[in-house]
């Protein structure tokens, strides 16, 4: 089948909740996939953007696989073909294509690539669900995908993931390994815990930024991600993603107010993308200086604002540095996330502008 026919075949603009094979987390969706694949190939190594959520680097470890790191352009935070390209030695079998902050990758290209090189490739759509290109839902032209219902997840849940996969041999396998695990419990829950004031007491210092720290504390907490989620909570996920459409066009409205808003010639806005749809309203400040001044303003007033995604590299890999992939490393000094969800109202979406337009 062409990727041309693939498109056509994938008429709605959203993904049918039905068709998603449903797992514990993002992580666990993403393990299956790659516990399937690693099985039939004598090849470890996939492809990854520096600034992925950390959790997905010992996932990856822990299905016996090697991360390759590829760098992203400075201003979207996002890869585009020849990030993956510059990066790739001929070695690696998967990609992982991330559509972060809700903005499509040119996933048509990046297709296209994968194929001619035989790389088999996963579209992470955790960040992204809803999002499109060409009109066609975002996680339908990989050879597989994988969505997150968890903590910040455009639907967003007390934890929850999902997977598509197109090769029904490989469906099989995931489908088997997915109905050995436990079903999500009070213990799942209680390590999960544990295990973010471990992290939160470690981020406190930045001495421990490194594989000595992380490893070692992640290496535990993977064990803890393997399992399913129960039925409940699987239609819970499947009545949100009826009415997807109100949660994106929400985010979309608070996302255009920051957009026309937001004047301070200090500030740069992402470039827009289309099919894009709003995780959060991502801008950059001029210099770490003045990013680092406006969170902590934003934050005294009690405001919600984040610093999402920086490089991970240094955190998992010995000889890694966090200016190595310079385009992740300049996007994550200078990124600020606006709060676009449910979590945001006028009255402080008003006060976040007026701070950063008073920025000087
Ligand atoms: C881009 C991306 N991929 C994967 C994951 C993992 O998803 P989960 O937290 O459901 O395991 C995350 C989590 O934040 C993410 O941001």
């Amino acid at each position: 089948m062409t990727l041309e026919e693939i498109w056509s075949k994938e008429r709605s603009m959203l993904i049918d909740p039905q068709k998603l094979i449903y797992a514990g987390r993002g992580s666990t969706a993403l393990w299956a996939i790659l516990k399937a694949h690693n099985s039939s190939s004598s090849n470890g190594k996939i492809l990854v953007p520096a600034n992925i959520c950390e959790i997905v680097i010992p996932i990856i470890k822990n299905a016996g696989m090697k991360p390759v790191y590829y760098d992203v352009d400075p201003i979207q935070g996002n890869a585009d073909i020849n990030h993956i390209q510059d990066a790739f030695t001929g070695d690696e079998k998967i990609l992982l294509a991330v559509h972060n902050f809700g903005t499509p990758l040119p996933i048509k290209q990046i297709a296209v690539w994968a194929k001619n090189q035989n790389v088999f490739l996963i579209e992470d759509v955790c960040n992204a669900l809803g999002a499109n290109y060409e009109n066609k839902p975002l996680g339908t032209l990989g050879d597989a995908a994988i969505f997150s219902f968890g903590y910040a997840k455009i639907i967003e849940k007390k934890t929850g993931g999902a997977l598509l996969i197109k090769n029904n041999k490989l469906k099989k396998v995931v489908n088997n390994t997915l109905t050995t695990l436990p079903i999500y419990n009070s213990q799942h829950h209680h390590f999960d815990q544990k295990f973010q004031i471990k992290l939160k007491e470690i981020r406190k210092d930045a001495r421990k930024f490194s594989p000595k720290f992380y490893v070692p504390l992640y290496e535990e907490y993977v064990n803890h991600l393997f399992y399913q989620i129960n039925q409940e909570l699987i239609t819970e996920i499947q009545q949100d993603m009826e009415t997807l459409q109100e949660n994106i066009d929400r985010r979309k409205q608070i996302a255009t107010g920051y957009r026309e808003k937001i004047t301070n010639p200090l500030i740069q806005h992402r470039t827009p993308v289309d099919g894009e749809i709003f995780w959060r309203y991502s801008i950059l400040a001029a210099n770490t200086e003045m990013r680092n001044t406006l969170i902590r303003k934003l934050r005294t007033n009690n405001l919600l604002a984040s610093t999402w995604y920086p490089p991970v590299n240094h955190l998992f890999e010995k000889k890694g540095n966090e200016s190595d992939f310079k385009g992740a490393y300049f996007f994550s000094q200078r990124v600020i996330n606006l709060f676009v969800d449910k979590r945001v109202n006028k009255e402080a979406i008003d006060k976040t502008i007026d701070i950063i337009n008073n920025f000087k």
